[in-house]
């Protein structure tokens, strides 16, 4: 396996290549990303990885300088799983201007969920990863459905940008207990990890019923955030919307997502379930 740092190397590793899979990451690689690339693996070649914690997509007082940065046991790790190429450029090889240019990703994304949470955030995504597309060129790449909102801005990229790129989707890999593994878990204390698959079991709770003939999701959801913060959690949304859009659901939703984000202590979690509406796709 090949690992580059410039956008030169990567430009003569790749040369010629028409069928590159590409999996874009931040590191501190776990079993869910390693699902990622095995899922890459199936749908191009060469394999490239990128490994970048971008500053642009963290807001003031979140966590760019504590994120946890482990390239080589991350290299060891893609290598092991068959990665063909890494590309671990530094902040100034990715911004040597300032980045005065920027994706906006449309208000109805960018400003909801998450977004209304981290103001930014998904313009600094956004930017980050169509520069990333246009370095490494793939035909394919590779996202986790664990950032379901950071999915769909990135599909919207792709189409109102006509990038002649596939995007594939990997489901969510988690914990025995059910918590959506994240490099972010590793902030949790002991106490506060037994605690964290909380996040997951209400977003079952509420998908068990509705598919059970409960209509009144909000009630559902504001019900899961009151046995959050009952239990010591800072809920900033538990929501149900539409899985193809993120809008509210209309009758006809067929696919819906619970989403959910929420803080134990200092770390914040998010996580999600698509599922069917039993009604909708009657
Ligand atoms: P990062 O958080 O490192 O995630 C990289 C990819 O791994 C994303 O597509 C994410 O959805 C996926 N992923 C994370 N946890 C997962 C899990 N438990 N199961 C399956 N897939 C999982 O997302 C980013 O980096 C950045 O925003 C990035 C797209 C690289 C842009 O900077």
């Amino acid at each position: 396996m090949q690992i580059v740092h410039t956008a030169a190397e990567l430009r003569d590793a790749l040369a010629g290549q028409a069928d590159t899979a590409f999996v874009p990451t931040m590191g501190n690689l776990h079993a869910g990303h390693m699902s990622l690339v095995e899922l890459a693996k199936q749908h191009g070649q060469p394999v490239v990885a990128s490994i970048f914690v971008n500053p642009l997509q963290f807001g003031a007082g979140e966590d760019f300088e504590r994120y946890p940065r482990t390239l080589a046991a991350d290299c060891d790790r893609l290598a092991a799983a068959g990665c063909d190429l890494v590309f671990a450029p530094d902040v100034a090889e990715m911004y040597p201007v300032p980045q005065t240019f920027a994706v906006q990703p449309p208000e109805s994304l960018a400003n909801d969920l998450c977004g209304a949470f981290r103001p930014g955030h998904f313009s600094g995504v956004a930017t980050v990863v169509l520069k990333l597309f246009n370095l490494v060129q793939p035909r394919i790449a590779v996202f986790g459905k664990k950032d379901f909102q950071q999915l769909l801005v990135i599909r919207e990229l792709v189409r109102q940008f006509n990038l002649p790129i596939d995007i594939v989707a990997g489901d969510t890999l988690r914990e025995a207990d059910g918590l959506a593994m994240s490099s972010r878990n590793q902030y949790l204390g002991t106490s506060e990890r037994l605690q964290a698959a909380q996040l997951q079991r209400e977003l079952a709770a509420i998908v068990a019923a509705v598919q059970a003939g409960e209509h009144d999701e909000e009630a559902l959801c504001a019900n899961a955030a009151r046995h959050l913060k009952m239990a010591g959690w800072r809920v900033d949304y538990i929501a149900l919307r539409d899985a193809a859009t993120l809008q509210a659901p209309s009758l006809g939703s067929e696919r819906r997502v619970v989403l959910g984000a929420a803080w134990l202590g200092a770390t914040r979690l998010i996580d999600n379930i698509e599922f069917a509406h039993p009604a909708a796709s009657r």
